[in-house]
Order: structure tokens, then sequence, then C-alpha cells
């Protein structure tokens, strides 16, 4: 069947309010949906009575005025795979509606987990952007339960962060990263790549392979466990923006694994920026590339 489509936070709660009994599972997107959503869709679906969609892109955290413009739009595609996958709302708010005339707030997660990683390089008001935008969700759906996957770790970090310093009750649940047969992470920028980039953007997940090779090996050196991708990168003829290992929970920078870690980078492959990472644990031989499932609940 398919889900009805709300534009607007009055109607939203309205339909809502005599569906919240057996819980509410809530995953927001920007749209172009692909089979990384479709399992945040599957998990919320087998954890809630009611599931609801949102797609909105944000234009607080893109950047460049190009990359805004360029965010697919397959709102019609997005509903009917909303469908088969069970969805019973679906939340499609204009910017109007999201940030009225006037609107002047903005919810900023302090420190290094803004400022790091894909922070230092497209500045802290994309973390502003995304904690505002997803807070604004949050509030409006107030689900029970929110999805989010392991390849946005940071936004992961910042949104269970917020949610805890603001008592926002809502358990945020991970999932992993969706991977094609290659390796390479599932990203709505994906469809971007040409055949010839695609098969380029290879090297990522090949890139991080390495790094937990390395790893197992008993390499704790952060200098070597990016020395490792950067070489399956450059072979591949890329140039990373950033490979760093930074502590999984404050993301502050480490020199050497101790305890948990992120390793995460951001490359360029023609038009498109991908981003990607794997968690290092030491003692655990877990060469698979992804995070555990977790929840955080204030
Ligand atoms: O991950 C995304 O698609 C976006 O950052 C989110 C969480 C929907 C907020 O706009």
């Amino acid at each position: 069947m398919s889900p009805r489509i709300v534009r607007t936070v009055s109607e939203l709660r309205t339909v809502l309010a005599p569906s919240r009994a057996d819980g509410v599972g809530f995953v927001p997107t920007m749209g172009a949906l692909h089979e990384g959503h479709l399992s945040l869709l599957r998990a919320a679906r087998s954890e809630n009575g009611t599931v609801v969609l949102s797609i909105f892109v944000n234009p607080t955290q893109f950047g460049e005025a190009a990359d805004l413009d360029a965010y697919p739009r397959t709102e019609a595609a997005d509903v009917a795979l909303a469908a088969e996958a069970g969805v019973d709302l679906v939340f499609a708010p204009s910017v109007d509606e999201m940030y009225p005339t006037g609107f002047a707030t903005t919810v900023s997660v302090g420190g290094p987990l803004s400022e790091t990683l894909e922070g230092a390089v497209r500045g802290r008001s994309h973390f502003d952007g995304v904690a505002t935008v997803v807070a604004k969700l949050l509030l409006a759906v107030q689900p029970d339960r929110a999805y989010f996957g392991a390849k946005d770790a940071q936004q992961v970090v910042v949104v269970r962060r917020m949610v805890a310093d603001l008592g926002i009750p809502v358990d945020i649940v991970t999932r992993p990263t969706s991977r094609e047969a290659d390796g390479l992470a599932r990203s709505s920028r994906n469809t971007r790549l040409s055949p010839d980039q695609r098969e380029i953007a290879a090297a990522v997940p090949r890139s991080l392979r390495a790094a937990q090779d390395t790893f197992a090996l008993g390499v704790r050196d952060s200098h070597r466990l990016a020395a490792a991708v950067c070489a399956e990168l450059h072979a591949a003829g890329l140039d990373p923006e950033y490979v760093e290992t930074v502590d999984a929970e404050s993301l502050e920078p480490m020199s050497e694994v101790a305890h948990p870690a992120l390793l995460a980078l951001a490359v360029r492959v023609g038009p498109v920026r991908l981003i990607d990472n794997v968690v290092l644990v030491p003692g655990a031989d877990d060469r698979i590339p992804l995070i555990s499932p977790e929840r955080t609940r204030p």
C-alpha cells in the first residue's frame, strides 16, 4: 500500500496521534533512496508499529550551492520504494515549512565532534545544519526510535550527543554501512559517478580493508595505518582530503590505537566526494568494515 505523504508538521502530528501505541520508528533521509536507506527502513519496520520516512534535502548542511543543486531529487521513485519497504507515512516538507521567514535558531554541538574530520573540511556550519534539522525532525515526528547509517559515523556521534544533551526521548539506532558487491559504501551521490569513476571508487573500500589488514598484523600507529590507506588510494590515482584515526566516541585524534578508534577518510572521485570509515578495536580481529548496531537513549 502506498504510504500517505504529508507536507506539514501539523498534519504529521494529527496523522500520527492515533498510531503511537506500538511505537514509531523514524528514518530521516534526503531522498534518492538506495539499499542503505531500505535496510534502515526494514529495521524500523521490524521494531515499530508505525514507520515514518522523511525526505528533505536540507539546504543548511550543504557548503557549496552546486552540491545542493546537483543533489538528486527523486520523490516519486522514493515513495514507490517506501511503499515496498512498508513505510506508513512519508514526511516531505518544503524548505519554507522547515525554515519559515524569521527562522533564527541553530542547534550547535560544540568541540571536536563537529570540528574534526568532515567539520574541518566542510566547516562547522555543516554539523550545525545537520543537528538543527535532525532536532526539528525529531521534535516533529517524536519517534521512539530513529535510524541512522554508520557510513556517516560522525553524524551519528553528533546526533547522539545532541539527543543526550537536550534530553530528547528517542533511541538512536545505528545500522552497519550498506555496501555494493565490491565494498563501495552506498550513497545517493554514487549515481553521479561515470562507469570509469565508479570502477576507480572501488579503491576506497580496498584502502580501508588494507588498514584493517595492517591493524590485524598488530600495527597501532595511526600514521602507518593511514599510509596503508593512502597507498591503495594513490595507486588508483586518488588523493584523499583526509585519512584520520580518531577516538570512536570523542573523535579526538589518536596517534596510537589503544582503544576503539574510527579510521575515516574523504576523497573526491570525479564530481563526487566520498566518505567512508572503519572501526578498529584492539583485541578484535574484525575486518568487516562496519560499526556494530548501537543504541543510546538519554
Ligand atoms: O544523512 C542524511 O541523509 C542527512 O544528513 C539527514 C540525517 C537526513 C539530515 O538532513
